[in-house]
């Protein structure tokens, strides 16, 4: 009994985290939007919100664009890591197989899509929540055709999910004039409708078999480069109204979170945010070893705002040293401020703190009493 334990335990840390009753493996299911796309755009051939051109992905593997709409990781790379799960490739990567799927999970995150349907029109093809939780549906079917009904079932209850949307349905949406939910909704209206939707998307997710699952807030997406070059009062300062919006958005999700993990059977739904954070990274950059905190470091010249980063565009000189890649998304240094701020938040392990208590709830292989 002593050596067979002791084997689970060898092959617990190297094959990874195993799920009781199940010979697979602790994986994650990420739905997101660019922050967290780490390529189904490029699958997506007609899609405007492309990270497929050089410099994206500059600080990354071999430096080639790899999808990742910044120029290293994204927030849940740097979280993923930390927790010791394997970083889910694209779904639309033609080469996903389930034996992939069952080692790594899988990122349905597409640059442009949104919590709404009809947020991000004019980026013409994203993936929309709604459309990727029916994706998820796809990837149910094909696994438990694979393993069976019952090791899919707890596949899909010990696996870990990840929610990051929202920026999209206020930037490339309600504040702009283009869009009818600008004019249909008003900020209190508005919020409602997304928390709404928002909670019927978390409750789906809860059937489908999601019982651990995290949901990012938004940033301070007032004071993004595109958002600052934007202000009619031309001061190159932060939008405050949208940054508002933002800490409404925050606090709605946190009391639905609250709200899904008391009323769900054996749902641990978490809500964390950096908001404050990143505010006082973009207020005092040098505190946090940055030089600028409301430009992107690459950008085309002194044409702005440069929708995305391109080949033409010209780099900072040290990236590690620019809050913001470019007009939207933070650089890999910033994001891992807002990771590091996420995990303290939802109270996580800090591997960077050696010697620190394990908190065995986000990592634990059989959480699931
Ligand atoms: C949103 O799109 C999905 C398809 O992805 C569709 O099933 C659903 O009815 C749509 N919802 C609304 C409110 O339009
Ligand atoms: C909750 O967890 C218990 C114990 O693992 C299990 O028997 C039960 O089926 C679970 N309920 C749901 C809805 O997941």
């Amino acid at each position: 009994m002593k050596s067979l334990l002791a084997l689970a335990v060898t092959v617990v840390s190297v094959f990874g985290i195993a799920i009781d009753g199940c010979h697979c493996k602790v994986v994650q299911f990420i739905f997101g939007d660019s922050l967290s796309d780490v390529g189904n755009n490029r699958y997506l051939s007609r899609s405007l919100a492309q990270a497929n051109l050089p410099y994206y992905g500059i600080d990354f593997g071999n430096g080639l664009p790899n999808g990742r709409f910044t120029n290293g990781r994204t927030v849940a790379d740097i979280i993923g890591d930390k927790m010791g799960l394997p970083r889910p490739p694209a779904f639309l990567n033609p080469s996903i197989t389930e034996d992939i799927i069952l080692e790594n999970g899988v990122n349905y995150a597409s640059g442009g899509g949104g919590i709404l349907n009809e947020t991000g029109g004019y980026f013409i093809q994203r993936l929309s929540l709604n459309k990727q939780i029916e994706l998820f549906q796809g990837t149910r079917v094909l696994i438990r055709n694979k393993i069976g009904k019952e090791a899919a079932e707890k596949f899909f209850q010990g696996a870990r999910y990840v929610v990051a949307l929202g920026s999209n349905d206020f930037i490339n949406n309600y504040l702009m004039p283009a869009y009818a939910d600008s004019w249909t909704y008003n900020d209190n209206t508005f919020l409602d409708y997304l928390m709404d939707t928002l909670r019927g998307q978390l409750k789906i997710l809860h059937k489908q078999g999601a019982r651990q699952l995290m949901v990012f807030g938004l940033g301070p997406m007032g004071c993004i480069p595109l958002q600052r070059v934007l202000t009619t009062s031309g001061s190159g300062g932060c939008q405050a109204r949208t940054n508002k919006l933002a800490l409404s958005f925050n606090k709605a999700s946190s009391k639905l979170l609250d709200d899904l993990s008391s009323t769900l059977p054996n749902a641990s739904y978490k809500f964390g945010d950096a908001y404050d954070v990143v505010d006082d990274v973009i207020e005092n950059p040098s505190k946090y070893g940055f030089e600028n905190s409301d430009k992107p470091c690459c950008s085309f010249g002194r044409i702005r705002p440069a929708l995305t980063c391109v080949p033409a565009s010209t780099l900072c000189k040290d990236r590690s040293k620019y809050v913001f890649w470019d007009e939207y998304h933070p650089s890999d240094a910033a994001n891992e401020i807002i990771a590091n701020e996420i995990i303290k938040k939802l109270g996580f392990l800090r591997d960077d703190k050696p010697g620190a208590p394990s908190e065995a709830p986000a990592i634990a292989p059989s959480s699931e009493e």
